[in-house]
C-alpha cells in the first residue's frame, strides 16, 4: 500500500495521484521504490520492514494485498492479506482539533498454526525529503533528556531501548525537520505510545525521500501468534508543522494532557531525600507538620517503609507495614497527614523482588529466569515474571489490599534495574509492560481517584504509553537545578509540564555536589509540577518562609503553567536562560530566567516572547521597574532581564491590561 504525501493541507484531493513508479534499473524494482505505508518483509524489499513473519513450513515471504478499506467517524482502517495465513489492518484515527493522526496495525493469525512474528512495527512514515535534521534525547540515569540533533545523510540512524523500559537513554519517538526553528520551518514528527523496548529507524533512502519506521524493537524478540489471535501494536500519534518546533511541541502537549487525569497535580512533598531508608513514625511526623506548614497538599513518603527494607539489598516485595518503624500500621501516619489538610501517597516498587524477602523465599519461581545461568542482581533486586497469571494475581490482591486498608490518594510506582536474561520465551518483554499496564489499569478501577507517577530509577519510563496509565512521571533522580533546565527542556520537546515532576531539593546537592540558592532551585522546579523533597526537618522558619512563598506562587501560576502554552525562548546555548508559559486566552504570562555561571559576563540578551497577543498591552516588572508594552514589541524586540551572580533567577509576569 502506497504512501502518498505527508505536509500541509492540500487545497485540492486531485493532487493525490498515485502515478506509476518505474523500475530505475533490475537492481532497484519498483517494489523497493515504492513508499509504502506498511513494508512487510519479502520480494524485492531491501529497505527496514514494519513486519516480517514466519510461516508455519519455515516461508518468511508474504505477498500481502489490500482486502478492503472501511471507513468509521475519524478514522480509516486498510485491510492486508496475504492468503497463506496473515492478515494486517493498519489504523489511522484523524485528531482534527490537534492536527495529528494516530497509527497502529493489527496482525492477524488467519492460518491453522501458530505463527512466528519476528517483527510488527506501529507504522511506517515518509518524507519526501533529504538530509533531514534528526531531534531527539540522549543521556543516562540522572542524566536523561538532553536534547540533541543530528542531520541525516545516507543510509540509517537507529534509535532504540532494549533494557525492558522505554529509558533514559533514547525516547521513542522521531522529531525530523528540514532547517526549522522554534517558530518557523517545517517540521514531522511521531511518537511511539510504549514504555518498553521500542525500535526508531531513520532510512534516508537512494530514492530521494526518508523512511520512518517506529514501534516495538524486534531485537531478541519472536511473538508466537496461535490460529486465529490477533496482535495490536502501540499507537503512534503523527503529525506536521509548517511553523516549526514550538508549534509541535503545543499540539504534543495538548495531545498528552488529553491522556491525563484532568485534575490538577498537586504539589507534593516526597521524603526520599530526606531521609532515604531511614523512615520512621516520628521523623514522618514532624516532617508532615512542616509540609503542611508550607502548603503542600500531598505527602508522599517514599522507600524504607515495609518488610525489612533498610537498604537496597532487601524487603523488595513483601508489601506490608513495617512493624519497626510503624508499630501501628500507615494509620497514624496517614491520619495525621489528612488532619493537617494533605492527601497520603506512598512509594512502591511492584515489579521487583529482592533475594532477602519472604516473597522470593515463598517463590523463588517467580522471577525472570534462563536455565543456563544463575539469575543477575542489580540494584540488589530481581525483576518479577509479569506475564504469569499468578504473579498478576499476588500483586493485584497485595496492592488492592494497602489501597484498600489505608487511606491512599498517590502511588509513586518505581522500576530500578533493567530486564536482562529474561529466559528462553523471547516474547517476555513486551507482555511484561502489558502487563504493567493492566494492573495499573485495574488497580485505578478499584480505587477510583488515586493518581499514579511512573518512575524507573528517576526518568526511564516517560513516553505516551506511560502517560495513557500514569497521571504524573519523575523526570530524574538528577534534582540539581542547573542540570535540570537542560533535562527540563528536553523533556519538553514531546511532554507535557503538567506531568513533569519536579523537586526543590536540598544544597549541596546529593548528586553534583553544587549549591543553587533556593529561588533558582524553586524556579526551575515550578517549571513542571512543583514537589519539595528537601529535609524540612533542618531547616530554619526562614527558610520555611521562603518555601511557603514559592508554594504559594506556584499554586497561583499553576493553572497558566499545566493549562497554557510552554515556549522554549532564547539561545540553550547562552548563560542565560528562559522559559515561558502563556494562558490560553493570552492574558497571563510568566516568563521564568536563569543566569547559569557567567563565561564572559555575558550581557542580557534581549529575550522575545512567543504566545502573546499582538495587539494586547501588557503590564510587567522587571528588576523592580513596572513597564507596559505591546504583544508586538515583546516578541520583536523583548525585554532584558538583568540579572547578577552566578545563578540569580527572576520570575516575571505579564498581566493583559483591560
Ligand atoms: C529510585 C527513584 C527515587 C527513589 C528511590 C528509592 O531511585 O528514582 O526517586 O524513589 O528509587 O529507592
Amino acid at each position: 500500500m502506497r504512501h502518498l504525501y505527508w505536509g500541509p493541507r492540500l487545497p485540492r484531493v486531485e493532487d493525490l495521484v498515485a502515478g506509476e513508479i518505474w523500475p530505475l534499473s533490475s537492481n532497484d524494482l519498483a517494489e523497493d521504490l515504492t513508499p509504502e505505508e506498511y513494508p512487510i518483509h519479502g520480494g524485492f524489499r531491501y529497505g527496514e520492514t514494519c513486519l516480517s513473519v514466519r510461516f508455519p513450513d519455515g516461508s518468511r515471504e508474504v505477498r500481502a494485498v489490500v482486502d478492503g478499506m472501511a471507513v468509521e467517524d475519524e478514522g480509516v482502517v486498510v485491510a492486508l492479506r496475504d492468503g497463506r495465513g496473515v492478515g494486517v489492518e493498519l489504523h489511522y484515527w484523524v485528531l482534527p482539533e490537534l492536527d495529528l493522526i494516530e497509527r497502529w496495525a493489527v496482525v492477524a493469525n488467519t492460518g491453522e498454526e501458530p505463527l512466528a512474528v519476528a517483527e510488527a512495527a506501529s507504522a511506517g512514515l515518509h518524507i519526501s525529503r533529504r538530509n533531514l535534521i534528526l531531534h531527539n534525547v540522549a543521556g543516562h540515569w540522572a542524566a536523561e533528556q538532553q536534547g540533541f540533533t543530528q542531520r541525516i545523510g545516507p543510509g540509517k540512524v537507529v534509535l532504540e531501548a532494549r533494557r525492558g523500559i522505554s529509558t533514559h537513554h533514547h525516547n521513542p519517538y522521531v522529531v525530523l525537520d528540514d532547517d526549522a526553528t522554534e517558530n518557523t520551518g517545517d517540521v514531522w514528527f511521531a511518537a511511539l505510545a510504549w514504555s518498553g523496548n521500542f525500535r526508531a529507524v531513520v532510512e534516508q533512502r537512494q530514492f530521494a525521500d526518508t523512511r520512518v519506521i517506529l514501534g516495538w524493537n524486534p531485537w531478541d524478540s519472536e511473538i508466537t501468534l496461535a490460529p486465529r489471535d490477533r496482535l495490536t501494536t502501540p499507537t503512534v500519534v503523527a503529525g506536521y508543522s509548517d511553523a516549526g518546533l514550538a508549534a509541535m511541541s503545543h499540539r504534543l502537549h495538548d495531545y498528552g494532557n488529553a491522556l491525563l487525569d484532568p485534575r490538577p497535580r498537586p504539589v507534593l512533598y516526597n521524603s526520599w531525600e530526606a531521609t532515604e531508608f531511614a523512615v520512621d513514625l516520628d521523623g514522618q511526623l514532624e516532617l508532615a507538620r512542616r509540609a503542611a506548614r508550607i502548603g503542600v497538599e500531598l505527602f508522599v513518603i517514599d522507600d524504607g517503609w515495609f518488610g525489612r527494607r533498610d537498604s537496597i539489598d532487601d524487603g523488595l516485595g513483601d508489601w506490608w507495614v513495617s512493624p519497626g518503624k510503624f508499630p501501628d500500621g500507615l494509620t497514624p501516619l496517614i491520619d495525621h497527614v489528612r488532619g493537617l489538610g494533605m492527601e497520603f501517597g506512598i512509594w512502591l516498587e511492584p515489579e521487583m523482588v529482592s533475594p532477602a524477602s519472604d516473597l522470593y523465599a515463598a517463590h523463588p519461581d517467580w522471577i525472570y529466569r534462563d536455565p543456563g545461568v544463575a539469575p543477575d542482581t542489580a540494584r540488589g533486586q530481581y525483576v518479577l515474571d509479569l506475564t504469569r497469571a499468578d504473579v498478576q494475581a499476588h500483586l493485584f490482591e497485595v496492592l488492592d489490599r494497602l489501597l484498600t486498608e489505608n487511606d491512599i490518594a498517590y502511588l509513586k510506582w518505581d522500576a530500578n534495574r533493567p530486564m536482562s536474561a529474561v529466559g528462553v520465551d523471547r516474547d517476555v518483554q513486551r507482555r511484561h509492560i502489558a502487563a504493567v499496564y493492566d494492573l495499573v489499569g485495574r488497580l485505578k478501577a478499584a480505587h477510583p481517584g488515586i493518581l499514579v507517577e511512573a518512575c524507573a530509577s528517576g526518568g526511564g519510563r516517560i513516553d505516551f504509553g506511560a502517560l495513557r496509565v500514569f497521571d504524573d512521571v519523575w523526570t530524574s533522580d538528577n534534582t540539581d537545578a542547573a542540570d535540570r533546565l537542560v533535562i527540563q527542556r528536553g523533556y519538553s520537546l514531546v511532554y507535557p509540564a503538567k506531568a513533569m515532576r519536579s523537586w526543590i531539593t536540598d544544597v549541596p546537592n546529593f548528586l553534583t555536589q553544587r549549591s543553587i540558592p533556593l529561588d533558582f532551585r524553586a524556579r526551575v522546579a515550578m517549571c513542571g509540577s512543583l514537589g519539595i523533597g528537601s529535609d524540612l526537618s533542618t531547616c530554619d522558619d526562614g527558610e520555611l518562609e521562603s518555601l511557603a512563598a514559592h508554594v504559594a506562587t506556584f499554586l497561583r501560576l499553576r493553572p497558566v503553567i499545566h493549562d497554557g502554552r510552554q515556549f522554549r525562548l532564547g539561545d540553550p546555548n547562552d548563560d542565560y536562560r528562559f522559559v515561558g508559559y502563556v494562558s490560553r486566552d493570552a492574558r497571563h504570562a510568566v516568563l521564568f530566567a536563569f543566569l547559569l555561571p557567567g563565561r564572559l559576563g555575558q550581557r542580557s540578551p534581549h529575550v522575545r516572547l512567543s504566545g502573546l497577543d499582538p495587539d494586547t498591552v501588557y503590564d510587567f516588572t522587571i528588576n523592580g521597574v513596572a513597564d507596559r508594552r505591546s504583544g508586538t514589541w515583546l516578541a520583536h524586540h523583548g525585554v532584558d532581564v538583568w540579572l547578577q551572580g552566578d545563578y540569580a533567577s527572576a520570575l516575571v509576569e505579564f498581566t493583559a491590561v483591560d
